[in-house]
């Protein structure tokens, strides 16, 4: 049997006649940029948040790079971020200008909270927390530290669409919290779109502004500000996904617990989900000490599986001259080296699940 990571088609197929229905609706309309359906977007999904402002942008890297700069972030200042994530949650603070202080990863993959209190110096102006995989960072004491030191808090929420924390949405507890909308996320566009939600009226303003070449009025330039606009068809696109939302979280979730039940390899650590919180999984990540010898034989016998992420930020080479060595965060350097996230998406069937346990089951 064959069973790819990632299988975008499945989605498509079932929803598939209200997708082209919102494309043609587009395509037919004549306008495709900051129109009506991007403006409806804006509303559903802060409404879906529970937030007063959602602000299109062209991907989730414009999300984080544009949250920063509304807040004021820029050269001189440090920012808090876990080392264990994609690399655009650090780029974002570069482009900025601004330096990325990397920390530890706690038992669930999120931002170490003991970590955070150390890295603080005068130049500290925010904290990133990203809520890695799906399932969210330990938001209380993150909020604490930030309050005691006046910094921001800025929640990469890229792979957590929906994941709770005590009751409370990923993305409704910081100062600012950046989405991904990359078509396999847990809500995903058919290109790339991203956006930046806030209750703070001040970096809703400045997120609008700059992501519009930094004018509110056509031809006046207030800001030094980029191109980075969600497009009608994706926004149309992403009302059918956040249609759906509720239903692709809850079977990725059912195949998550079918995982956690079936698979019983004492080689294999299953990932340990956060007391009062609900995980979206859009990654199941295992941890393994023979995670390549797993990772070829689950290749061998047809599972593509993959690894997130096998460098952490602080030894990425782009980051060489920061100058971070090896042992700096030895729990994110296990992560890396001991990481392996199995295919799990809207429409992989009984059969597949099946066969993925028990081939890991069988793992020497
Ligand atoms: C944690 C995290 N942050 C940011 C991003 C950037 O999103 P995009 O690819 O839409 O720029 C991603 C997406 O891959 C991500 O996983």
């Amino acid at each position: 049997m064959n069973v790819n990571f990632a299988e975008l088609s499945r989605q498509y197929g079932r929803f598939q006649q209200e997708y082209e229905e919102a494309a043609m609706r587009v395509l037919r309309s004549g306008w495709y940029i900051l129109g009506k359906e991007l403006e409806q977007f804006e509303k559903d999904y802060a409404d879906f948040q529970g937030m007063k402002h959602c602000i299109g942008v062209g991907n989730g890297l414009d999300a984080l790079r544009l949250a920063l700069t509304a807040l004021g972030i820029g050269k001189g200042d440090e920012v808090i971020v876990q080392t264990n994530t994609f690399i655009a949650t650090a780029l974002a603070i570069t482009e900025n200008g601004a330096t990325p202080v990397f920390v530890e990863a706690d038992s669930y993959f999120g931002l170490d909270v003991n970590a955070i209190e150390r890295a603080i110096t005068p130049k500290t102006k925010a904290i990133m927390a990203v809520h890695l995989y799906g399932q969210m960072c330990d938001m209380d004491p993150i909020m604490e530290i930030a309050k005691a030191h006046h910094l921001a808090v800025v929640e990469d929420c890229a792979q957590a669409h929906g994941a709770t924390y005590k009751g409370r949405k990923a993305g409704t507890i910081g100062d600012a919290a950046c989405f991904s909308f990359y078509p396999m996320k847990p809500i995903g566009a058919f290109g790339d779109a991203g956006a930046v939600v806030t209750n703070r009226d001040d970096v809703a303003e400045g997120v609008r502004m700059l992501r519009n070449y930094g004018s509110k009025i056509k031809y006046q330039h207030e800001l030094v500000g980029i191109n980075s606009r969600l497009d009608e068809i994706q926004a149309a696109i992403l009302g059918v996904n956040l249609r759906h939302a509720g239903e692709c979280t809850a079977e990725r979730c059912a195949i998550a617990a079918k995982y956690c039940s079936g698979i019983q390899n004492p080689k294999i650590q299953l990932p340990a989900i956060r007391p009062e919180c609900e995980h979206v999984f859009h990654v199941f990540p295992l941890l393994c000490e023979d995670r390549d010898a797993l990772y070829a034989y689950l290749e061998a016998n047809g599972i593509h599986a993959q690894i997130h992420y096998p460098i952490p930020c602080h030894l990425a080479p782009c980051y060489a001259e920061l100058g971070y060595q090896k042992g700096d965060c030895p729990c994110s350097e296990q992560y890396a080296a001991k990481e392996l996230s199995l295919p799990i998406y809207v429409g992989l069937t009984d059969e597949e699940i099946t066969y993925i346990i028990d081939t890991l089951n069988r793992f020497e």
